[in-house]
């Protein structure tokens, strides 16, 4: 039963093994954990590393050992038998090396063609998370930053989803603050039948916004009423309840259309919905004694930082980080989650450092970040414009994100055409297809990168069909297909009637990278690093391309096998593209 549990992920199941032989090895020191890791060494597919360490715990002590080879090759010696294992050899100061039967290989992979990829599931160690994500803020603009983030975060809540954790997907979207005041005037003075306006009327709300703040910037008696207005707001007047309303309701409407192209789901509790339980929560943290006067505002002060957490504005008013606190509270208590994870850009890195220290002095959350709950940031770094600036459309100007989506769309519809796609194609076919791949290669372009890097924005180079793309991926993955039903067999059939056998040294490379799949959602996702996840897609094609061309496939002797291969490979890909947000493409 203990390997059942880690159906799929090789390196659990190989440190079970080798828990059990350092038990065996080192009887004194019983919680010694096993340091297993993937290699590419030639002597083997997965080494132990623990002889080094554990050779520093015994020696002086009372051992029968001579040095950490000695301590390795006993560790190799007190390995239980299995299948999984075909040789194993000590090299260097005590490593142990681990070559995998190709034959417990082969049928891991056949099963998980019978029993689905789902199989192969990461099991985490939490229930429940929320990732905030994408967030953007009405009636101001949905910057690029907002796209990595709406990409990002799709991506970490599908891996978590894919993990069985019960994921909460909050658009935390700033509706609530000050602006509001200065909007909601400018539109009564717009237009005085105010219920009716909609989005057409208003057109483009950051123009809106524009104007209504140089109107404010300019008129002091504007800018008066405005203030007024937001205190009649937060009073809840009815009247300005119902204009807040419809200006949130059309900003949600342009983002939607971004989330609707992206395939991205989202469940929107705004800042505004925190705001009702913020006074309560600042009278336990003050009555905890973390809540100090300072220059007229009440702030919490955090060791490591020279300027404290304001909590409490000095005109009495709430801030980000009250909104912040409250709803890390929510979320934790109410909501019942043990992994809180943000995804913003790097400069809000000390905002949240901040906040998650003010809720571990506070005993909300542990102190130690290796437990859970926990809470984490995401951070990424800025889209750069060929000219290496921020990406901008015209030397000012943001880019709209609607505008961006469709621009990939359609030069990727326009490169198909030119493959004379339009004649072989329904319309529908090309219209999908150019978004699959359109939309694919604007989220890969920015997964693919560590996400902490600036990337640079180029349509020439993500719709590339050669390199690191999408692509170039999503095309490999067709050929797949196409390979597959070429050779007229029956894939469902050969499943449960063939027999998947490695024997070409490409073969074995294939189907061991494919087993590898597991542990590498389960590191993308536990470090929360999309682009590790990425670099397996991309390997995994490297090695079927490898595999391709030196391997016949149809009309060999080794047919069966061979298509039963490219099955799992497209099975891996398709779960890859899926966990990406990428929708895959079955004919090129
Ligand atoms: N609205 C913020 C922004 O555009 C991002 C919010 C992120 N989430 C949070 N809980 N603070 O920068």
């Amino acid at each position: 039963t203990n390997t059942e549990e880690n159906v799929g992920n090789l390196k659990k199941q190989l440190a079970k093994l080798f828990e059990v032989s350092l038990r065996e090895t080192v009887p004194t020191e019983p919680d010694i954990e096993p340091l297993v890791a993937a290699c590419t060494a030639k002597f083997g597919d997965y080494q132990c590393n623990n002889a080094m360490s554990l050779w520093a715990k015994i020696k002086g002590k009372n051992t029968e050992f001579k040095g950490p080879p000695a301590v390795g090759q006993a560790i190799m010696k007190n390995l239980p038998l299995s299948e999984m294992i075909e040789n194993c050899s000590v090299a260097g100061p005590g490593f142990v090396n681990v070559v995998l039967s190709k034959t417990w290989l082969a049928e891991k992979i056949q099963k998980m063609l019978i029993d689905g990829i789902d199989t192969w599931a990461p099991k985490l160690a939490v229930k429940r998370a929320v990732v905030d994500f994408s967030s953007p803020n009405i009636a101001k603009e949905m910057h690029v930053g907002h796209l990595r983030s709406t990409i990002i975060g799709d991506t970490l809540a599908r891996m978590l989803e894919y993990s069985k954790v019960d994921v909460l997907r909050r658009n935390h979207v700033g509706d609530w603050g000050t602006q509001f005041g200065m909007l909601i005037e400018f539109l009564f003075e717009k237009f005085p039948n105010f219920e009716d306006v909609n989005e057409s009327a208003i057109g483009d709300l950051q123009a809106f916004y524009k104007a209504s703040k140089q109107r404010f910037d300019a008129d002091s008696e504007f800018k008066e009423r405005a203030q007024r207005a937001v205190v009649r707001l937060q009073g809840g007047d009815p009247k300005y309840r119902q204009a807040w309303m419809q200006i949130c309701d059309i900003s949600r409407k342009e983002f939607d259309k971004v989330y609707q192209r992206l395939g991205v789901q989202l469940e929107e509790k705004g800042e505004s919905f925190y705001n009702p339980h913020i006074p309560g929560i600042i009278e336990a943290l003050s009555n905890r004694g973390l809540v100090e006067e300072s220059e007229g505002a009440r702030v919490i002060f955090i060791e490591g930082f020279n300027i404290p957490l304001i909590v409490v504005k000095s005109d009495g008013g709430y801030n980000y980080a009250s909104t912040d606190l409250t709803a890390l509270w929510y979320r934790l208590n109410e909501e019942k989650a043990e992994w809180i994870i943000y995804v913003t850009d790097v400069g809000q890195q000390q905002h949240f450092d901040m906040v998650f220290k003010a809720a571990k002095r506070a005993g909300w959350l542990p102190t130690d970040d290796s437990t859970f709950p926990k809470a984490s940031h995401v951070g990424f770094g800025l889209v750069l414009g060929d000219d290496g600036k921020r990406f901008r459309t015209r030397a000012t100007e943001v880019v709209r994100l609607v505008d961006l989506l469709d621009e990939a769309k359609t030069r990727s519809k326009a490169a198909l055409v030119e493959r004379g796609k339009a004649d072989e194609w329904t319309e529908e076919e090309l219209e999908r297809t150019a978004e699959a791949i359109g939309y694919g290669a604007v989220k890969y372009a920015d997964l693919k990168n560590n996400r902490l890097t600036n990337y640079t924005f180029n349509y020439d180079q993500m719709l590339s069909d050669k390199g690191n793309t999408a692509v170039y991926l999503l095309y490999a993955h067709a050929r797949i297909c196409s390979i597959i039903r070429k050779s007229g067999k029956d894939i469902e059939e050969l499943k449960k009637t063939g027999k998947l056998i490695l024997s070409h040294p490409d073969e074995r490379a294939l189907g061991l990278h494919l087993l590898q799949f597991a542990e590498t959602v389960e590191e993308a996702c536990t470090n929360l690093l999309p682009n590790v996840l990425c670099e397996y897609l991309y390997n995994l094609s490297e090695y079927f391309t490898k595999f391709y061309s030196n391997c016949q496939v149809v009309g060999s002797a080794e047919e069966t096998s061979r298509l039963l291969l490219c099955e799992a490979t497209a099975v891996v890909m398709r779960k890859c593209f899926f966990l990406l947000g990428i929708v895959p493409v079955y004919k090129i």
